[in-house]
């Protein structure tokens, strides 16, 4: 069987949506799940960098391979949990938007850079966290990548939201030749559901009504262990694994391996449930496969 790595870019380019939480935990879920994973955090707020449990560190993220100053491979870090590594991020990532504005190759030289460590297949995901503006840094992770993830929340104004995406990027990026004909929007997840309000139920059923099957049947609920365990440096499904944001990240990991296999191309067994995370997951690590 051969094994083919998948990109994917979590964008959206409004802020506080919970992309970087969705990008953790599914990285965390997915490497549960005997995966290799490999989030690269496109943004300088470095937050996927700290919820994974490393230290923002100066020189250290994709802004050195820009430069030419580091070899990709080098920048690659491995996180306290097995399968699971990152191209952290920390501020001066910001001095990549200017660099890429003024370099004629701006959009690709993510892709370039990147291009080796997809043709190794060392990674089953590639995962990107972007930074939620329409700049430089999003562009090029859209261009380097096979499809997008939206993350959002179930608001007024959702639709239009979408078709920013689709209007502002997706096609100019198609127009330039710079991504295929089938590249775009590859699911949309609701995040921070609160079902009771009748505005979430009227959004996702509007947003499903026009993007159909790309929208995820799992919805992430607003679970107050979500927001508490980045300032723990974790994921929450290894924080608070039994909390029902864990459940629900690991129901969406489940769905996301059925509409994006690898070298597993099997659809993933009802019976294959996530290992129980040690209660201090570097001490003991999850068996690898
Ligand atoms: N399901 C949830 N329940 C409760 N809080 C959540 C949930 N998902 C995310 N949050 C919290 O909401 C805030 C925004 O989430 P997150 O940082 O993932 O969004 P983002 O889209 O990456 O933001 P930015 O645009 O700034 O990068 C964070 O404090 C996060 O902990
Ligand atoms: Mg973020």
């Amino acid at each position: 069987m051969t094994k083919k790595t998948k990109i994917i870019a979590v964008a959206n380019q409004k802020g506080g949506v919970g992309k970087t939480t969705t990008v953790v935990n599914l990285a965390a879920a997915l490497s549960r799940q005997h995966r290799t994973v490999l989030v690269v955090d496109l943004d300088p707020q470095a937050n996927a960098t700290c919820s994974l449990g490393l230290e923002k560190q100066g020189g250290v993220s994709m802004l050195s391979c820009l430069m030419g100053e580091m070899e990709i491979a080098d920048v690659i870090q491995p996180t306290p949990y097995d399968n699971l590594n990152v191209i952290p991020s920390e501020i001066d990532l910001m001095a990549a938007e200017l660099e890429l504005a003024r370099r004629e190759d701006r959009v690709g030289a993510v892709k370039a850079i990147m291009d080796p460590i997809r043709e190794s297949q060392v990674f089953d995901y590639i995962i990107y966290d972007c930074p939620p503006s329409f700049g430089f840094l999003m562009t090029s992770a859209l261009a380097a990548a096979d499809s997008i993830l939206v993350p959002m929340q179930a608001e007024f104004l959702a639709l239009e939201g979408l078709g920013n995406i689709t209007g502002r990027v997706v096609q100019p990026l198609k127009d330039a030749g710079l991504v295929g004909a089938d590249f775009g929007i590859g699911g949309v997840l609701f995040t921070m559901v609160d079902n009771r309000t009748l505005l979430a139920k009227q959004v996702t059923e509007e947003v499903r009504k026009h993007f159909g099957d790309v929208v995820y049947e799992t919805q992430i609920p607003r679970n107050v262990r979500v927001s508490e365990a980045p300032s723990y440096g974790q994921p929450v499904i290894f924080f608070d694994p039994s909390s029902r944001g864990a459940e629900a990240y690991r129901a969406f990991a489940k769905e996301f391996l059925r509409r994006n296999p690898t070298r597993f191309e099997d659809p993933v067994p009802a019976s294959v449930a996530p290992a129980a995370p040690a209660e201090n997951p570097s001490a003991e690590p999850p068996v690898a496969q």
